[in-house]
């Protein structure tokens, strides 16, 4: 009998209110870990219910903290040890993006894109890392993006940049830590529906944002975007043992929507 990959692990997820973090912390609790949510804000606590209400029995806490704010990671991960023990596995997947024309981006708006992503990143890490080495070793898992370290639409740069950052952040903490036994990888999505591309969709075409989320999937071979829970998979998988000898990867989710090297050459 094979058990549920994440049995017994207890994970931390940021940004665990909406969008891919719960589609995560659904995929977490189906595979039987104990997890906190984390998030800026308290619709966690629906969120978590909501996820009580398929998996009776879930073990799940939460947490309202900034990841970009240390003390408040540091109390989100001290909730966390204090309910189920030490930590398992960290995904640091809350992130933000919004767009604007290079010279007319604020430093305001760029400075917001490296707090809330790079050192929301970074905090995440640093707060349970210790936490994890307590334990003799863990698993970090990173959203990434394929933005800004393979592709990049027009308005990213603040986005494209900390996304791209964090790439050389999953490598460093990957060789920093491999001996200590935490692994520690990162995801690079393509597009999946939520809060966030339908905020990106409205400011990319007010007019019509429907319209700017069904071109997205027109560009993606698989005609489709992601699911959040088909993210919710690849970090169950990464978070769990069946990935012990990989670390420092980036692994593309993305529907083979990076693959097309034209729009108009090929037999089909
Ligand atoms: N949706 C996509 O297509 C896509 C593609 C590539 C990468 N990503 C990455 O995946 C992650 C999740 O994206 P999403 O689409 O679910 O976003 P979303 O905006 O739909 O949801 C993000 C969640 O994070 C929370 N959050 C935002 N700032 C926070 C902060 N400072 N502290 C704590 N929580 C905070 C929000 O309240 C929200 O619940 C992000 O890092 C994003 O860059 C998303």
């Amino acid at each position: 009998m094979v058990q549920p990959k994440l049995e017994g692990k207890v994970a931390i997820i940021t940004g665990a209110a909406a969008g891919l973090g719960e589609g995560i912390a659904e995929t977490y609790v189906k595979y039987g870990a104990k997890i906190c949510m984390v998030d800026l804000s308290a619709d966690v606590d629906a969120t978590a219910d909501r996820i009580r209400g398929m998996y009776p029995g879930a073990e799940i806490v939460t947490a309202v903290a900034n990841v970009a704010d240390r003390a408040q990671m540091d109390a989100a991960v001290a909730k966390t040890v204090e309910a189920f023990g030490p930590i398992n596995v960290a995904c640091c997947n809350a992130g933000v993006c919004r767009l604007a024309p290079f010279e007319q981006m604020s430093d305001e708006m760029r400075d917001f894109h490296i707090d809330v992503n790079i050192k929301g990143v970074w905090n995440t890490c640093q707060a349970a890392i210790p936490s994890m080495l307590s334990n003799g070793g863990g698993a970090i898992v990173i959203a990434s993006s394929v933005t800004g370290d393979i592709v990049a639409d027009a308005g990213e740069a603040a986005y494209a940049m900390t996304k791209a950052a964090l790439v050389g952040l999953t490598k460093c903490l990957a060789v920093e830590y491999a001996d200590r036994h935490i692994r520690v990888n990162c995801s690079q999505l393509g597009y999946a529906r939520t809060p966030m591309v339908e905020k990106m969709a409205v400011e990319s075409n007010p007019d019509d944002p429907e319209a700017a989320i069904n071109d997205i999937a027109v560009g993606v071979p698989m005609k489709r975007l992601a699911k959040p829970t088909e993210v919710g998979e690849l970090f169950a998988f990464l978070g769990s043992d069946e990935a012990s000898y990989i670390t420092g990867a980036q692994m593309v989710i993305d529907g083979g929507s990076t693959l097309p090297e034209t729009m108009s050459i090929g037999t089909n």
